[in-house]
């Protein structure tokens, strides 16, 4: 049996099955709410719950007595009609839903130790729409699906381009990543992620980024040179040495055509011959802005980074919780 979801101050509702997800049924209704890991891990679903009972985490909650609770979205299954507040909604644009694809790989070299940037095209004539900072899932073989960002911004839709950790055993970065040569086939689904970051707002854009985490914030950046976004934005990006800040002529770039661009390269373990900024990515921005009240920011790369931005920003900074947009870069499961 299905039950309905309200939206909280809007005409908006959807069906839900006892076994879905309350972001599951609102993606399959074509709804847009906040989402990034999928897993109950990033906090980006977490919304309210103002009537109804959740099934999440093994445990049943309710608000019957007439108390709103957080819930995760993407965990949270509907024991009784629901009526929920999420952080945001909205009507998902019809090139917004995932599709699945075949790429080929055109390009792979490595940028920096453990570090490969794969360049895919898709077939003569397909191109696939999406937002700077959004991701896809590659699908591999035996069912398993891996989750990468987008580099290359949305006007360059004829294919993708990722920076691919290598971890150790990794499934796809190291057992299927080495053999993979130009022409080799690979599908995929896209786009995911529900970053949504307007060009023409006037608020200052802060920018967090440590390892692969580089990967949207470029897509984001190229985003912005093309279409000569005239906002304030700063990017941090954080490693623990030198070789970390791969691809160093992007940030140059950046800086020679954006007018409004701030580049804070950030060394968690410099060496003597560092001469910039040492500690962490977070720390750095918030001795920067201690008023966040009027910006907003995006993080990307290690959760413990996202984790760490978001709480400090939000609780200590002033930050609003919408505003703030993160894409945690998780072990998949
Ligand atoms: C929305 C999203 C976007 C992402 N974008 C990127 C991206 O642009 N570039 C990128 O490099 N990664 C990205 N990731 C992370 C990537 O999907 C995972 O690291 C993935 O598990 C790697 O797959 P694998 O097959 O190489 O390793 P797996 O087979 O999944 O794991 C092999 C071993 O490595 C460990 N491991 C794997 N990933 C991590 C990790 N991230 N941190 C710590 N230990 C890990 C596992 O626990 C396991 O022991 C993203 C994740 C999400 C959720
Ligand atoms: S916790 Fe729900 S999307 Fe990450």
């Amino acid at each position: 049996m299905d039950w309905t979801v309200r939206v909280a101050h809007s005409d908006l509702s959807f069906p839900c099955g006892p076994e879905e997800s309350v972001l599951e049924a609102a993606q399959r209704a074509g709804l847009d709410i906040p989402y990034s890991c999928r897993r109950g891990v990033c906090i980006t679903c977490q919304g309210r719950v103002l009537a109804g009972s959740v099934a999440e985490g093994g445990s049943v909650r309710s608000a019957a007595g007439g108390e709103p609770f957080q819930a995760l979205f993407c965990g949270a299954r509907p024991r009784s009609d629901l009526t929920v507040s999420p952080r945001r909604v909205s009507r998902l644009p019809a090139a917004g839903q995932p599709r699945e694809v075949a790429a080929r790989v055109f390009r792979k070299r490595e940028v920096a130790p453990g570090v490969v940037a794969l360049h895919l095209r898709f077939p003569i004539g397909v191109r696939v729409a999406f937002r700077a900072g959004q991701s896809l899932e590659l699908l591999l073989p035996g069912g398993l699906r891996r989750s990468y960002s987008m580099a290359n911004p949305p006007a360059e839709s004829d294919g993708v381009r990722m920076h691919v950790r290598v971890h150790p055993g990794g499934a796809f970065s190291d057992a299927l990543l080495s053999g993979l040569e130009p022409g080799a086939a690979l599908r995929m689904a896209l786009p995911y992620g529900d970053v949504r970051l307007d060009g023409g707002d006037p608020r200052p854009l802060v920018l967090l980024a440590t390892g692969t985490g580089f990967a949207p914030v470029a897509s984001i950046l190229e985003e912005a040179v093309r279409r000569r976004w005239t906002r304030p934005l700063v990017l941090y990006r954080g490693g623990r040495r030198p070789e970390d800040l791969y691809l160093p002529e992007l940030p140059a770039r950046w800086a020679r055509r954006l007018r409004g661009f701030r580049y804070e390269p950030v060394l968690s373990r410099p060496d003597g011959a560092w001469g910039g900024r040492a500690g962490r990515v977070q720390a750095a921005a918030a001795a920067d802005l201690p008023d966040m009240s009027r910006v907003q920011v995006y993080a990307s790369g290690g959760p413990a980074m996202v984790a760490a931005s978001r709480e400090s920003f939000t609780k200590l900074h002033g930050l609003p919780e919408g505003d703030f947009f993160a894409d945690a870069f998780l072990p998949s499961a």
